[in-house]
């Protein structure tokens, strides 16, 4: 297993709608390797989120994971998921804008308007069924990995695009990152 390298804007798988993962291949060495090649990615990328378009496999697998460390002082803990053929079922029609930055867009910010809460479903590596209710970055971060199955990156939901530019700029204090 290895961290491979991200897949960036502007190449034209991850503008394509991904397949779901076939639902007699959980808890197969197929998808154990991806999930290891996921996790071994986002961490040498420093990544809260990552998809599996991202490494360049067009399938409905996404993992996140914010730590409660120093990395992330202003992030609530997400604890590290694995999550198979999402389904998100939004509370209602608002939406708040936050900053998010993106593995695939290195090296910028944008302000992306997002709903607050969500409820989402899906399966777990095994096949367990995952039904969780969140809101904060956590509703964020699911949004910004599952529109990567979708083949949609943040800045195609940027409203305002006097809102999108270097991190470096608009952020010069920055210490870390979470991309995802
Ligand atoms: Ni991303």
């Amino acid at each position: 297993m290895a961290a491979r390298s991200i897949v960036k804007m502007g190449t034209p798988s991850l503008f394509e709608k991904s397949r779901p993962w076939p639902a007699d291949k959980f808890d197969s060495p197929e998808l154990h390797a991806l999930l290891a090649d996921m996790k071994d990615s986002m961490i040498a990328a420093n990544g809260a989120g990552l998809a599996a378009p991202q490494i360049g496999e067009n399938v409905r697998v996404v993992i996140f994971e914010v730590d409660n460390n120093s990395r992330y002082p202003k992030r609530e803990p997400i604890p590290f998921t694995v999550l198979i053929n999402p389904l998100l079922l939004p509370a209602s029609d608002e939406k708040v804008d936050d900053w998010e930055g993106c593995l695939s867009v290195p090296g910028m910010r944008g302000l992306v308007p997002r709903y607050p809460k969500l409820r989402y479903t899906g399966f777990d590596q095994s096949g367990a069924a995952i039904d969780r209710t969140v809101d904060g970055f956590h509703a964020r971060v699911v949004q910004h990995e599952v529109d990567h199955l979708d083949g949609v990156l943040y800045p195609m939901r940027i409203t305002d695009m006097t809102k999108f530019g270097y991190t470096e700029i608009l952020f010069p204090n920055l210490v870390g990152d979470d991309d995802n």
